[in-house]
């Protein structure tokens, strides 16, 4: 573990490390290929886990050293990202308010019902592009009044954040030796400039390729370059460290859109639950998991001895 990572503060939200398991009954109902493994970031046992309650043990303790009172930040009505950030804020005794476009589930279900049992405070605004200015308002409100915002940008990709996604890295090189490729949701980036700048600082030839949630290949990549570029000085390298990594986006199982699942990333869930008794979320990890099945079959992992499918969690929105 690099002595940078290990010296930034954290929070024991999470139980980590989360397991890794084999996927042999999935693995040969899409007609075999190679070896299959799951990292499953969905049983972290904090509030329903996923890879944003990592993010936030990082996030949040930095809101912590800050002196603030109250965490903000924003998501769609079913964030995963903003039930983690309520739940954090719950334990950490502190207040949440989140910024949710889209309208209100009535009655909530989901995440929004559980942002609501945690205790956060969720306004609602029309589309994401009114995400960051009612956050900056909030906050600005707040400060006014004498106390401690602390903004969390969309999915806690921050540099901070990605370095959860650094030390996930070492911790599944604990637990298996380095998989060929590890194929995973990617939305925000930070997850995946977090697991990238892991493997090449480890020092592994893993191929991390991140199925798009939502945004192109452009704009994600643009995304993912610009949390690196910041990573680097995070951890005590020279800006630039990343500038040469290969950043990999799949654009090709978004379908219609953000939230809207596909016959692909329908028939996803219903094999890995059938096979394995895992349960995949509609917005995220089923369809990157449409993804991995596609390349499989396409044989695109031929040469490949292993791939993992690092699960990101969000499970909760099954319910919604
Ligand atoms: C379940 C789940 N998987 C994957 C992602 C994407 O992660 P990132 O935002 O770090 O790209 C998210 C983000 O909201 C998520 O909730």
């Amino acid at each position: 573990m690099l002595a940078s990572l290990a010296a930034l503060p954290t929070v024991p939200l999470a139980s980590v490390p989360s397991p890794v398991e084999e996927i042999a009954r999935f693995r040969a109902a899409i007609g075999a290929g190679p070896r299959l493994l799951i990292k499953r970031d969905d049983a972290i046992g904090f509030a329903f886990g996923g890879n944003k309650v990592r993010k936030l043990r990082f996030v949040a303790a930095d809101a912590i050293a800050q002196g603030a009172d109250t965490l903000i930040t924003a998501g769609g009505v079913q964030s995963n990202h903003a039930r983690a950030t309520a739940a954090a804020a719950a334990k950490l005794g502190l207040h949440c308010i989140l910024v949710a476009n889209g309208v209100p589930p009535d009655p909530p279900t989901g995440n929004a019902l559980l942002g609501r049992y945690l205790g956060a405070e969720t306004r609602f605004v029309q589309s994401r592009a009114d995400r960051a200015p009612a956050m900056e308002a909030a906050a600005g409100v707040l400060r006014r009044v004498g106390r401690r915002p602390y903004v969390i940008p969309i999915g806690a990709s921050t540099p901070l954040g990605a370095a959860a996604f650094v030390g996930a890295v070492y911790e599944i090189l604990e637990q298996i030796d380095p998989p060929d490729v590890i194929v995973h949701s990617t939305s925000s980036g930070g997850t995946q400039a977090g697991l990238v700048a892991g493997c090449t600082l480890a020092g592994v030839r893993t191929r991390v390729i991140g199925i798009s949630a939502d945004e192109s290949a452009e704009s994600l990549s643009r995304d993912v370059r610009r949390i690196l570029d910041g990573l680097g000085p995070l951890l005590g390298f020279e800006p630039g460290k990343f500038a040469d990594v290969p950043v990999e986006i799949d654009e090709d199982f978004i379908g219609d859109g953000y939230g809207i699942s596909t016959p692909e990333s329908r028939a996803a869930i219903e094999l890995l639950a059938r096979t394995e008794a895992i349960f995949l979320d509609p917005t995220y990890t089923a369809k990157a998991m449409a993804g991995l099945m596609a390349h499989v079959r396409r044989g695109t992992f031929s040469g490949a001895g292993t791939v993992l499918f690092w699960h990101t969690g969000g499970q909760v929105a099954l319910f919604s």
